[in-house]
This record gives structure tokens, sequence and C-alpha cells, in this order.
């Protein structure tokens, strides 16, 4: 199915850009892993995911109208060429909005996490350009809309509409309407995330394309939907009762099986430098030690550390420079 044949389910026909919008959403960290699309058109995912939301740290994003054949596009302060990917991916999201109208924009879309690195920057720039449209086109459209919609730019967007930990329920249908983001009612007071940079500079495969290519020729990848299935119970289970080993072990065993799939494609998928192994051997062993402590990776070389705040100042003492993220507050 295409595109505009689901936005012709969800938006008006015509829509008028009556004024200019800024929004933010987060960008957010999966602890079981979206990989591996059942259709590529849609973003419509082979497995379940379950992700945290990294309350400040995303993407502002600001549409203002222009006059003109063309969106200009502005990343971080600076004007790209029309041509370049990046605007060109922008504007034919836009497009699926404008749909048979000519109205320009002028994107100002600044990430405070870095491009294209493994932090997912394609989830919170997707979602914030889909609250801007929302409000620039008066759209005024329920948050599950707003899901699928965001999940059409990428994927892992469709949970960035929310704060703290969402469910990507993968869904049946063929046009996706029944594929979207659902926050889980529940907190968690101290939970912490800690982003190890250790390269970010953009990475040399997208996660599209690693993606594709781990489904396409990695025959370990038939093992994935029955891990991810498992783990979101573990996890379902962990959040409901507070239970952060079970959590931080879920979740880090799901992201090396997700790496292993990588590694088992053709050519061979390693998103891993001497750094991050470097800083895993250090969680393994504060592990060994006692220290609640694990990781998470993405398609990416940097690490996500899992903690809670009883254990911050130690984490810290291992790992300077951490940048901590607290979606739920402090205890
Ligand atoms: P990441 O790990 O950062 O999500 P991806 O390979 O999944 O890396 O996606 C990177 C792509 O996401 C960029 O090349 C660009 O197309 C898109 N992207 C990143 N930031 C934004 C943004 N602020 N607005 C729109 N699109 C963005
Ligand atoms: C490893 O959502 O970036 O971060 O849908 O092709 O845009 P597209 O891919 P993207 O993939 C994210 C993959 C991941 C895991 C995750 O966030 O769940
Ligand atoms: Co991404």
């Amino acid at each position: 199915m295409k595109r505009t044949d689901v936005t012709a389910r969800l938006l008006p026909k015509l829509v008028k850009a009556s004024a200019s919008a800024e929004q933010f959403a987060p960008s957010n960290i999966a602890l079981c892993k979206y990989w591996g699309k059942r259709d590529a058109e849609l973003n419509l995912p082979i497995n379940a995911s379950l992700s945290v939301s990294l309350d400040y740290l995303g993407t502002h994003t600001r549409l203002i109208p222009i006059e003109g054949q063309v969106d200009e596009v502005w990343l971080n302060g600076q004007q790209l060429q029309p041509g370049a990917r990046f605007s060109r991916k922008v504007s034919a999201f836009i497009d699926l909005f404008r749909r048979d109208q000519t109205l320009c924009f002028k994107v100002e879309t600044r990430n405070n996490i870095p491009t294209a690195a493994g932090l997912a920057s394609s989830a919170s720039g997707f979602a914030a350009l889909t609250l801007a449209l929302n409000d620039a086109l008066a759209l005024d459209l329920p948050p599950e809309a707003l899901s699928i919609l965001a999940r059409m730019g990428s994927g892992s967007a469709c949970r960035s509409l929310f704060e703290g930990f969402v469910e990507w329920r993968m869904g049946q249908r063929e046009d996706g309407l029944d594929s979207h983001g659902i926050p889980l009612d529940a907190s968690w007071p101290g939970f912490c995330i800690g982003l190890v940079e250790v390269d970010a500079a953009e990475k040399a495969v997208d996660s599209r394309s690693g993606m594709q290519r781990t489904v396409e020729t990695a025959h370990l990848y038939q093992s994935w939907p029955l891990q991810a299935a498992a783990d979101m119970s573990k996890l379902q289970q962990a959040i409901q009762e507070r239970d952060f080993s079970l959590l931080g072990q879920t979740a880090e065993q799901n992201a090396l099986s997700m790496h292993a799939t990588m590694i088992a494609s053709w050519p061979p998928l390693l998103y891993w430098q001497p750094d991050s192994v470097a800083a895993m051997q250090k969680v393994w062993q504060l592990r060994a030690q006692g220290l609640e402590l694990y990781f998470t990776m993405d398609a990416g070389p940097n690490l996500k550390l899992l903690f809670q705040r009883q254990d911050r100042d130690v984490v810290l003492q291992h790992f300077p420079n951490l940048e901590t993220v607290e979606p739920f507050g402090s205890e």
C-alpha cells in the first residue's frame, strides 16, 4: 500500500498553511528494539518494540510558511541544499501533508543530540516535524494519528510522540492504522539513562539500510522475532513490578541479540568501535562487583547506560562526562 493511500484516510484533502509553528519531540531509546520491516513503504515492523523517551534530549523544529516552489531546510543553524538527502527526506515527508497543494515551508530544525549517530535523531526529528505540521496546518489530529504519520517518516519516531515508557504495537493491518505508539501508564522515579559518547560522527550505514541488509542476508535474523516477543513480556513485567535487574538484563540481552544479527549479515555490519567494547567490558566488570548497571546500544557506536539514581555517583566515577537523563524525575 502507498503512503498517500494512508494519508488520504487520516488527513483532510485541503489543508492551509495558516501559521508558523514550533514544536519539540524527545528522542527515545528502545529497551526492546525495532529491527526489521514487513513493509518498507509504511515502516511497518516485524516485531513490537518498547522504548523510553529522553525528556529534554531531542529535536526542536520550527515551520514558517514561505512563498515559492521548494522548501528551505536548515539543520542546526545551517542551510542545506534542496538536493541534499536530508532536505529531500524532509520535503518528501511534508508532501504527505500538503497532498496536492503547493505549500512551502522554511524548516528550521535543531537536534540537541548528535545527528545520525545511533542516538535516534530520526525518531525525535520526524516526531517534532509531525507535531509542527499538525500545528502549522491546524490539523488538530489525535495522538494516535500523529504517531502513525510520524512512523512513515521513521519507524522509531512513532514512539517519540509520547513521554516515558512507550510500546509500539506492531499491528496486523495492511494500511498500518493499528501500528503506532501507546504510552504505558507507568512511572519510575530514579530511573537513569546515561549516554556514553564514543563517536558522534554520522554513521556509515544508516539504520534503514542496516535493517534491510540484516533481514535480507542474515540467517540468524530468523530467531529475532521470537527473542523480541519474549523480551516484550519480560519488560512489561519488569516495569509493572519495578524490577530493575529484570529490566536491565532484558534490555542488554535484547540489544546484543540485535547486534548479533547485524554481525551475521553480509557484508557484515558492525557498529561497534574499540571504545564501545571497552565500555561494555567496564559495565560487565562493575556488575560483577555488584553494581546494578546495564547497557543498551542502537545502530551506532555509542552506549546508553541504565542504572538507578542511588548508584549515580558510583557510575559517574567510572564514566565521567556522562550525560544523564531521568525521564521520570528523581526520587
Ligand atoms: P539515528 O540513529 O540518529 O536515528 P538514522 O540513520 O536512523 O540515525 O537516521 C538519520 C536520519 O534521520 C538523517 O539522515 C535524517 O534523514 C533524519 N533526521 C535526523 N534529524 C532530523 C531532524 N531534526 N529533522 C528531520 N529529519 C531528521
Ligand atoms: C536500532 O527508526 O531509525 O534504533 O524506520 O528506517 O527510519 P527507519 O529506522 P529507525 O530504526 C531504529 C533502529 C534502532 C532500534 C529502535 O530504535 O527500536
Ligand atoms: Co533512527
